[in-house]
C-alpha cells in the first residue's frame, strides 16, 4: 500500500483529487455547515466534489442535510461494503457524500494503520476535490487527517476560546507537516462584518507570527447570517435555499479564492 508520502509525492502525476480539510479545534464554530456549503460552491464551479465526514465521533453532515444514508463509513469499516460503494450522490448539492456514523466510538478508536488504509483508499476516489469535515478537538486521528490534506482550512470565530483553539490547531499542524508543502489557511466565521472578521484574523496571525514564526493566509471571512440557521433547520443546503444571502456570497468568494 502507498504511504502518505508516496501518494503526495506522486499526486500531480496521478491526477488525484486535491484534499481540503476543515478543522477548528473548538466545536460549534460552523465546520460542518461550512464544509457542506463550500462543497456546494465548488460543485457549482464545475468541480467533482466528494464531501467526507471525517468527524469520527460526532458525524453530522447527513443530519444537517436531512439524509438517511443506507450506507456509511461504519459499513465500510465493518467490511460490509467498499469505500467506493458507500459514496452517495447528493443531487440537491451537486456533490457526492461519504457519510459518517454519529456516536460510534468504534470509529474514533480505529487503529492508526486502519485510518491510513482508509485514507489511502479515499485518495483514489475519482473526484477533483476531496473535502474533509473534521471533528472538534486535537486528537490523533483528526491531526492525521489534517496533515494528510493538501490545504487545511482552520475555522475560527471571534470568541477567545475559538481563537486559542484555532491557534493550537495551526501550531500542531505546522509540526505535523514538517517539510511538506501543505498549507493552512484561516476562515473567520460568524463575523459581525468583513472588517471585524479581518481584525479577528489579524489577532490570530499576530500570535502565529510571534510564536510560530509564520502567519497563515486568510482564506476569507464569512459573516454571521440568520439564513445559515434557517437552511440548517430546514435541512437544505444554503446555496439552494438562500443563494444570494451574505454568508452564501462569502463562501462562494472563498471557493473562488481557493483557485482549485
Ligand atoms: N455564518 C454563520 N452565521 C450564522 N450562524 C452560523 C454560521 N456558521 C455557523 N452557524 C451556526 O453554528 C452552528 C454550528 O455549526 P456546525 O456546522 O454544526 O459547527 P461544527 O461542525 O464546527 O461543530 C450551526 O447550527 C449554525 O446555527
Ligand atoms: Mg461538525
Amino acid at each position: 500500500m502507498d504511504t502518505e508520502t508516496d501518494l503526495l509525492a506522486r499526486a500531480p502525476a496521478m491526477g488525484r483529487a486535491l484534499r481540503i480539510a476543515v478543522a477548528s479545534g473548538k466545536g460549534g464554530v460552523g465546520k460542518t455547515w461550512f464544509a457542506i456549503t463550500l462543497a456546494q460552491a465548488l460543485a457549482q464551479g464545475g468541480r467533482r466534489v466528494l464531501l467526507f465526514d471525517g468527524d469520527l465521533g460526532l458525524a453530522n453532515i447527513d443530519i444537517q442535510l436531512g439524509l438517511m444514508p443506507a450506507l456509511d463509513l461504519g459499513a465500510v469499516l465493518a467490511g460490509r461494503v467498499s469505500l467506493a460503494e458507500s459514496i452517495q450522490p447528493y443531487a440537491d448539492g451537486g456533490f457526492a457524500i461519504l457519510p459518517g456514523r454519529s456516536g460510534s466510538g468504534a470509529l474514533a478508536a480505529l487503529a492508526p494503520a486502519r485510518l491510513d488504509g482508509l485514507m489511502a483508499e479515499l485518495g483514489r476516489v475519482p473526484q477533483d476535490l476531496l473535502l474533509l469535515d473534521l471533528g472538534a478537538g486535537l486528537d490523533a486521528h483528526t491531526r492525521r487527517m489534517a496533515a494528510w490534506a493538501d490545504i487545511l482550512l482552520v475555522l475560527a470565530t471571534d470568541e477567545p476560546t475559538s481563537l486559542t483553539d484555532a491557534y493550537a490547531v495551526l501550531k500542531l499542524h505546522a509540526g505535523d507537516r514538517g517539510a511538506t508543502p501543505a498549507e493552512a489557511r484561516v476562515v473567520i466565521n460568524q463575523a459581525s462584518g468583513v472588517a471585524a472578521g479581518q481584525r479577528t484574523f489579524a489577532t490570530l496571525a499576530r500570535a502565529c507570527t510571534q510564536f510560530l514564526g509564520r502567519a497563515p493566509a486568510l482564506a476569507g471571512v464569512v459573516r454571521r447570517d440568520d439564513h445559515v440557521r434557517d437552511a440548517i433547520r430546514r435541512q437544505t443546503p444554503l446555496l439552494t435555499r438562500h443563494p444570494g444571502c451574505m454568508a452564501a456570497q462569502d463562501v462562494r468568494r472563498i471557493a473562488e479564492g481557493l483557485d482549485v
